[in-house]
């Protein structure tokens, strides 16, 4: 059986009600905590900083996976470290030195996670795979949540299986935006180890129970 893990993205979330959402999410099936940094720059939309990161780490019960959509990541790796990151991303079109970025998370002791754009190749990541803890293949142009699911994905998702496998990586593979019932077993059957639900989750009328189906649909 395949333990597909489930990450709610917290920029979802009724942030005038953070806090119960966050216990939501503690009591529910899920898997990880999905934290979506923008800085308005490599992203065309701002989502929330450090405060905000400090007050969640208070209440999360679960892995912190940060996904950071800004530009020069390595300026914030030690910051993201004490707000309480265990997975830190960085996107590859971010990076100038990515083998260096990697190197710089996992010494501060946290999981280095690549993510890609949807026009970027995944056999860009050849050279570095055995490297990355965790590759987030971005199935919606990032900057913003709700957007609908890019059907490549699947080729994509495949493509970067047989890559980690032909490499003998431990790499996880995550998917990232516009998840719900109706992909997230194909993205699985793909090869896809972590899904990422937003809107799907926290805009469901029962998230609990929406956590439940996911989860029990790709195991
Ligand atoms: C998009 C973010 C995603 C987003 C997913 O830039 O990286 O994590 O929150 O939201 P949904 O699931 O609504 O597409
Ligand atoms: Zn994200």
């Amino acid at each position: 059986m395949k333990n597909t893990l489930i990450a709610p993205s917290v920029l979802a979330a009724d942030f005038a009600n953070l806090q119960r959402d966050i216990e939501m999410v503690n009591a529910s099936e899920a898997d990880w905590f999905h934290i979506d940094i923008m800085d308005g720059v490599f992203v065309p939309n701002i989502s929330f900083g450090m405060p905000v990161l400090e007050a969640i780490q208070k209440h999360a019960k679960k892995t912190i996976d940060v996904h950071l959509m800004i530009v020069d990541p390595d300026r914030y790796i030690t910051t993201f470290k004490k707000l309480g990151a265990d997975v830190l991303t960085v996107h590859y079109e971010a990076c100038t030195h990515l083998h260096r970025t990697l190197q710089a998370i996992k010494a501060e002791g946290m999981k280095a996670g690549v993510a890609l754009n949807p026009h970027t190749n995944v056999d860009l990541l050849e050279d570095v795979i055995q490297d990355i803890d965790l590759v987030c293949i971005m199935s919606v142009n990032p900057g913003f949540g709700g957007q609908s699911f890019i059907e490549n994905t699947y080729s994509k998702v495949k493509k970067l299986k047989a890559l980690i496998q032909r490499k003998n990586a431990a790499t996880l593979i995550e998917i990232d935006g516009g998840v719900t019932n109706k992909n997230a077993k194909q993205l699985v059957d793909a090869g896809a180890d972590v899904l990422v639900a937003g809107s799907y989750v926290f805009g469901a009328e029962d998230p609990i129970a929406t956590i439940q189906n996911l989860k029990s649909i790709t195991q």
